[in-house]
């Protein structure tokens, strides 16, 4: 089991920035009571049972049977929550360089995953793939089908596809879509594409555990059942609302409220893995997207939100904490630590004389990045710095499963924590349409927003160097 160590952030050991029993205690009671919450409501709370949807799971594993077979490139499109669980999983759970190993020693197809539109990436793709397309699946993720950078993919994939393979170009496609309505649907019924169903209920964000994030999964050889297995588990863990000490998610979001009720409101994560890196950056969206509102339920005004911060260790030991130790305290660090490596590399003693090169000789890569990140939790602590850390035994398909789950059920439980609605993102619209607006959409509000895009930022040669 994932386990998490939070002693570093009492005031006994990080000194005045720390937190006492006290205010835990008081913001500790909340937390269960929002667990109960979740506990009896279901609604945007699907995600919770994703992870024990055995029909959604078969139908993932059947597609992946349909499909794998002579597939040597798999390419997701899709973007934010139809994106990064996929990227996550795959550097979290496939060796780092899958894609350069050869076709028998990597357990399925090669994976690109393209979440931007920047041509130069793209038209990169199409030209390694020249001459492949029809040995690659092309699996289009978007619940709405609307989403302007995952669209405008498509469109070109479908044309080339079609260009090049004639009429069997939709056998290439695999549609991860809503399971009625949208763009996406219609197309995919149109044209008669291999399709699997985004859950009701289930924000982008949330939606890893769906197909959105186990076709990609699954056709790239990661163990989905022992995903779902570890997700199962955490839930399981997660639903006692006697003691928030006992409960993950309550214990999470215990702490981070409090952090923010301090006003550190800087959430680092901080793993010492590489392979962790997918995951955090997923986290970033999950945290920022749901937690970072203007107004909470009653209708106040309350800027809420944490700013989700992802360093990692030790790389930005040397980049970044200089800051973290000396600069503004205003950040709480969840550090990773990982037991076991997915490999081990000796360092070989080849300088005997040399303090250092002695010291390192002999010993194993992992233990010196467990030193390192050790090392780094007392630094902080040092500095006054509160820390917490997850504990990893390792960087399996169940612990990995265990920690998606739990920081939804985190999110869930600082959404309540601060009385607002995590499962909305009503920022997002406004950009949304006035890029329509500037690409030329008739009929209100787009052309309105072009016209006033365009009034606001006008060039002023005044302010232009
Ligand atoms: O978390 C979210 O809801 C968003 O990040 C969406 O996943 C993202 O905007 C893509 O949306 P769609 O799947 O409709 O294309």
């Amino acid at each position: 089991m994932l386990r998490i160590d939070y002693r570093n952030v009492l005031q006994d050991q990080v000194g005045a920035a720390g937190y006492s029993e006290g205010q835990l205690n008081d913001i500790g009671q909340s937390a269960v009571a929002a667990v109960s919450r979740i506990e009896a409501e279901t609604g945007k709370r699907a995600y919770r049972r994703l992870p024990s949807d055995k029909r959604m799971l078969a139908d993932v594993l059947a597609m992946r049977d349909r499909f794998a077979p002579g597939c040597e490139n798999l390419v997701v499109l899709g973007i934010g929550g139809s994106a990064l669980g996929n990227i996550a999983l795959q550097r979290a759970l496939n060796p780092p360089f899958y894609n350069l190993m050869a076709a028998g020693a990597r357990p399925g197809p090669r994976l690109f995953v393209m979440d931007n539109i920047d041509p130069g990436t793209l038209a990169n793709l199409l030209e390694v793939l020249d001459g492949r397309l029809d040995r690659t699946v092309f699996n289009v993720i978007s619940k709405s089908g609307t989403t302007a950078e995952t669209a405008s993919q498509y469109l070109i994939i479908r044309r080339l596809l079609k260009e090049r393979l004639g009429d069997g170009y939709a056998r290439r496609i695999v549609a991860v879509t809503d399971a009625a309505h949208g763009t996406m649907r219609a197309i995919s019924d149109a044209e008669g594409y291999a399709t699997l169903p985004v859950p009701d209920g289930v924000g982008g964000r949330f939606s890893v555990l769906s197909a959105v994030g186990l076709f990609s999964a699954a056709m790239c050889g990661i163990d989905v059942e022992a995903l779902c297995g570890g997700g199962r588990e955490m839930v399981e863990r997660c639903r006692d609302a006697s003691d928030w000490r006992a409960n993950p998610a309550a214990l999470l979001g215990t702490l981070y409220k409090t952090a923010n009720d301090r006003g550190q409101r800087i959430h680092v994560m901080m793993p010492y893995a590489d392979a962790l890196m997918g995951l955090c950056d997923w986290f970033r969206q999950l945290w920022a997207e749901s937690l970072g509102k203007l107004h909470d339920l009653d209708g106040r005004l309350v800027r809420a939100g944490d700013t989700p911060v992802v360093a990692l260790g030790a790389t930005d030991q040397h980049s970044q904490l200089q800051l973290y130790r000396e600069g503004p305290l205003d950040k709480l660090f969840t550090l990773h630590e990982v037991e076991r490596y997915a490999a081990e590399l000796s360092i070989p003693a080849d300088f005997p004389d040399d303090p250092t090169l002695a010291t390192l000789g002999g010993k194993e890569l992992g233990h010196l990045l467990s030193a390192e990140k050790r090392a780094t939790e007392y630094a902080l602590c040092v500095s006054g710095r509160p820390n917490l850390t997850l504990l990893w035994p390792r960087v399996d398909a169940e612990h990995v499963g265990q920690f998606i789950l739990l920081y939804e059920l985190a999110t869930s439980v600082m959404g309540l924590l601060l009385n607002i609605d995590a499962y909305d993102q009503p920022a997002v619209e406004l950009g949304k349409q006035a890029a329509h607006g500037l690409l030329g959409r008739k009929g209100k509000p787009y052309e309105e927003l072009a016209a006033e895009v365009g009034r606001t930022l006008a060039r002023d040669p005044k302010y232009l160097l």
